[in-house]
């Protein structure tokens, strides 16, 4: 018999991504590669009534990601939530004084693992379902990208689009248009990601590697090309499940965005190690200056994985899969015991 209040709630999930290659080169038209991860972010809205709080009310229950923080209008809490509650409030009547949002979820936040896109994307479909209002795909995209606009300021669209597709997609962007045309790759990936430590946001690491370029624009702009011949590449290696081809590409990606200096040395430090222990290829992922690292193990996972976690780093095992997450099956109005 569950209990009264667990029926006002409407549930949601989205699952994280990284990006294989062309993070930066597709704000610059390059072909980028980005895959769904099988870890995400849980949101449920519900009518307030289990703790006492002045107001709409956040609760962060995850392994790595509020602790025990409440968000309210007394209390401040993470920046991005802080901000995605004001959107909220702004743009949906239902959100007033008797509104709740708990949320919990796997992804360590801030690191370049789509934790701001999975909470946007898992906030919107859990509101409207909680509304009782049926949600296109066009106007989720749209909530989507206007939060993701108010937390990077200038997103490509590639965290939001392959959070709400849950597959593996190639992604370009057009001027102002983009395509996000699916992978259908052969075999699931097996990553160690290890969070080489915080990084200065999304934003500020556009807005840097702008200003270098203006300096040294035309070797930006070869780079830039070279990335998405190898993007290109990884694809038809995704394709045919070469995977020792992925794991090479990812090692020369991550001596180009070494090159456009978006590496660190801890970023260096822990891609030799992944590759000392076996790993395919390691690079890091997302806006980089810090943030994750993903290392293809195939095999040497748990090597890895003792080998980062021997030196005090924050690490654990993820799988891209094979078949595309669909968050409508694990979105639920109802609990899942
Ligand atoms: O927010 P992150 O760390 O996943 O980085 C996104 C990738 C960038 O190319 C750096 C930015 C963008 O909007 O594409």
């Amino acid at each position: 018999m569950l209990d009264p209040l667990v029926r006002n709630f409407a549930f949601s999930y989205a699952p994280g991504k990284i990006i294989l290659v062309g993070e930066h080169a597709v704000l610059y038209g390059a072909k980028a590669i980005a895959m769904p991860l099988d870890q995400g972010i849980r949101v449920a809205v519900s009518q307030k009534g289990l703790k006492d709080s002045g107001g709409p009310l956040i609760k962060g229950v995850g392994p790595f990601f509020m602790g025990e923080t409440f968000l309210n209008r007394q209390k401040k809490g993470p920046k991005v939530l802080e901000l995605a509650l004001e959107y909220l409030t702004r743009v949906f009547k239902a959100y007033n004084e008797n509104v709740a949002i708990i949320i919990d979820g796997s992804l360590p936040p801030g690191c370049g693992l789509g934790s701001s896109a999975a909470l946007s994307v898992a906030l919107i479909r859990a509101t409207y379902r909680f509304m009782g209002e049926s949600l296109g795909d066009e106007t989720l995209h749209e909530h989507v990208l206007a939060l993701e606009t108010i937390f990077h300021g200038r997103p490509s669209g590639i965290d939001h689009t392959v959070v709400i597709d849950g597959r593996t997609i190639a992604y370009r962007l057009f001027g102002e248009k983009a395509q996000a045309n699916p992978i259908a790759i052969a075999r699931e990936l097996s990553l160690v990601v290890v969070i080489s430590g915080p990084h200065n946001g999304t934003k500020n690491a556009v807005q840097s590697l702008s200003e270098r370029m203006r300096r040294q624009n035309s070797a930006y702009r070869r780079i830039f090309t070279d990335l998405d011949h190898i993007a290109s590449e990884m694809e038809q290696a995704l394709i045919t499940g070469q995977l020792s081809s992925v794991g090479e590409l990812m090692n020369i990606a991550q001596g180009y965005l070494n090159a456009l200096s978006l590496s660190t040395e801890h970023i260096e430090k822990l891609c030799v190690i992944a590759r000392e222990h076996g790993a395919l290829g390691a690079k890091l992922t997302g806006a980089g200056g810090g943030g994750a690292v993903i290392a293809l193990c195939e095999g040497h996972e748990q090597a890895v994985l003792n080998a980062y976690r021997s030196m005090g780093y924050q690490s654990f095992i993820a799988t891209v899969p094979k078949e595309p997450i669909v968050s409508t099956l694990i979105d639920t109005k109802t609990p899942v015991s």
